[in-house]
């Protein structure tokens, strides 16, 4: 005959796989509308929700299997989906080199697994540490009051990672008007800005991102650089962003310095590739666009070229409204003294960690409390945009710094 106390336990890793299962399944839908996005979250909810499980119960030893087995699961899960995601989406006849980096790539999950199997076995010996201190709580009001503050701390911890892989990955809409003193009738022009990707997904073929810009409904979409990173370069993944958002809009592209850094082969294939999904690359080259009621010359500038004098030489002699599209935002004042209304940059990534009321704590090529991280700047008759773009490079985490798609409309 079984205890009651054994059947009542018996059923907590039933209760908890159903909540991991849900917990997970409600980000992911939230998120990007499938189950095959992101794969740090599963790996960071599991081993918390197992340590709160055995804050609640910490007789649970033996029964910690279930969990494990989903930790598993999750990073099998999430294994198949690197291969389903970028395997079909392979370059025919790519080089030993090539194949090399992609396998260090998916390297990367594997590492990421272990990483949460290492978490998870902390957290396991930190509840052990618990259930000893039980132990030497005698009276049942230390005991509940124990439990109460370890169950309030372990939520604590939850909430905070859940929260930090939520803004991490949930997109941020930021919605600004330029008054161009053109504008005479009709519907305003928009225009999306992309930025700083960094080969970053969104859920499975960038379905999410794109969504966001297509329900923006954009005249034209702009992408200020960093489609791809350098040191875990990912084109077809990149290249694909680019068609979908060609479909929605009339693409027009500038390099970044991560584009730039790549070896010349990887470039070629990039900026080869742009132009067949069908956007524009604007490699220091100007365009006319009709804007409705008036019209705007649009110029692309390339990294290296933002201060050498090519913008003076691309700059065209009429009285349009004038749209650069560079990369970084730093040089404002070299905008400004040319005669640019209007400037779409990036680069900055928000700062990567914003303090409330301080601002961007970092920024490449700006150091530490950039001047130039997020909204509007203005100088002069020159307006500049930076926007927070949506990945990341070398520091892998934003902090109260939304990804974000920026539209502006002109009227
Ligand atoms: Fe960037």
């Amino acid at each position: 005959m079984k205890e009651p106390q054994k059947i009542k336990e018996s059923r907590l890793p039933v209760i908890s796989a159903a909540v991991i299962l849900a917990i997970i399944g409600l980000n992911e839908l939230l998120l990007s509308g499938d189950f095959s996005s992101t794969y740090v979250d599963e790996l960071l909810t599991v081993p918390f929700l197992c340590c709160l499980l055995r804050s609640v119960r910490p007789r649970l030893k033996g029964r910690l299997i279930l969990p494990s087995f989903l930790l598993l699961l999750c990073g099998f899960e999430q294994m198949v989906c690197f291969f389903w995601d970028y395997g079909s989406l392979l370059p025919r006849g790519e080089s030993a080199y090539r194949m090399l980096r992609r396998s260090l790539h998916y390297g990367k999950v594997f590492l990421i697994f272990a990483v949460g199997a290492a978490g998870y076995c902390v957290l396991n010996a930190l509840a052990n540490w618990f259930g000893q201190l039980m132990k030497k709580k005698t009276s049942p009001r230390d005991r509940i009051m124990l439990r109460v503050k370890v169950a309030c701390l372990t939520t604590a911890l939850v909430m905070s990672v859940v929260y930090v892989v939520w803004e991490n990955n949930a997109i941020e809409v930021s919605y600004y008007t330029y008054e161009t003193g053109r504008y005479t009738s009709g519907t305003p022009f928009r225009i999306v800005q992309v930025t700083d990707l960094h080969n970053k997904a969104f859920g499975a073929d960038s379905r999410y991102l794109v969504n966001v810009i297509r329900r923006a409904n954009p005249d034209i979409i702009v992408m200020t650089g960093d489609l791809v990173d350098r040191n875990r370069t990912d084109i077809p993944l990149g290249l694909n962003f680019m068609q979908q958002a060609a479909e929605i809009a009339p693409t027009y592209y500038v390099c970044g310095n991560h584009e730039q850094g790549l070896p010349k082969e990887e470039y070629d294939l990039l900026m080869n590739g742009i132009e067949a999904a069908g956007c524009a690359v604007m490699q220091n080259e100007r365009v006319s666009l009709n804007c409705g009621s008036f019209d705007c010359n649009l110029i692309g500038l390339r990294f290296a070229r933002l201060t050498d004098g090519t913008l003076d030489e691309i700059m065209p002699q009429n009285d349009n409204l004038n749209i650069l599209l560079a990369h970084a935002p730093d040089y404002l004042d070299y905008y400004a003294a040319r005669d640019i209304d209007l400037v779409f940059a990036g680069h900055a990534h928000g700062g990567q960690f914003r303090i409330p009321f301080v601002g961007g704590v970092y920024a490449p090529g700006q150091g530490f409390w950039p001047k130039y991280t997020d909204g509007v700047y203005r100088q002069g008759n020159t307006t500049m945009v930076v926007s927070r773009g949506l990945g990341n490079s070398v520091i892998p985490v934003r902090l109260n710094n939304r990804p974000e798609i920026v539209v502006v409309d002109l009227v």
